[in-house]
């Protein structure tokens, strides 16, 4: 029973944190921009990345790991903070998309945010094992790293039911 109610009153603040957190940096008119980005399918990069940062915290909060979760949700939110339309592969000279656009994202993301080390790893790492010698080196960016695989696999099957309001409603 103690724990029933320490799980709700756990996932209540993480739901206000995450709210919070996302719709501060969504403030920002190039994250706003990234409504007009398609990542998978449908999704943009903006309903990618807040799924990204929804699930990153769900994934936490299942796994009981003491992590911070605002750090999660600021990294999971810059994680694909490329800026560029990846399938007409204009991206900003850093190389070819999916090994490069975790390096293209970590530059712009330091443009517009004061970033710590942990959001930091999380943009950088966030691809691997592709990126081979980049391994996420703390626990929030393996949380990133999974939840993104996770919403990216839904997305290019058409089976995410998410958009860019979803999760913020
Ligand atoms: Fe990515
Ligand atoms: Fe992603």
């Amino acid at each position: 029973m103690a724990r029933t109610t320490n799980n709700r009153i756990q996932a209540k603040a993480d739901r206000e944190l995450f709210r919070r957190t996302v719709r501060s940096m969504a403030r920002n008119e190039k994250v706003q921009s990234t409504r007009k980005l398609t990542q998978h399918g449908n999704v943009s990069v903006f309903a990618h990345s807040v799924a990204v940062a929804h699930y990153s915290v769900k994934l936490a909060r299942a796994l009981k790991l003491e992590c911070d979760k605002r750090s999660l949700i600021r990294g999971a939110m810059l994680h694909d903070f490329f800026l560029y339309d990846w399938h007409k592969m204009h991206n900003a000279g850093d190389g070819l998309h999916g090994f490069a656009h975790p390096t293209t994202a970590s530059k712009n993301a330091v443009r517009h945010f004061r970033l710590n080390k942990r959001e930091l790893d999380i943009i950088r790492k966030h691809m691997w094992p592709l990126t081979l010698t980049k391994m996420p080196k703390y626990r929030e960016s393996w949380l990133v790293c999974a939840a993104d695989k996770y919403c990216s696999l839904m997305e290019t099957f058409h089976l995410n039911n998410y958009d860019d309001h979803t999760f913020l409603r």
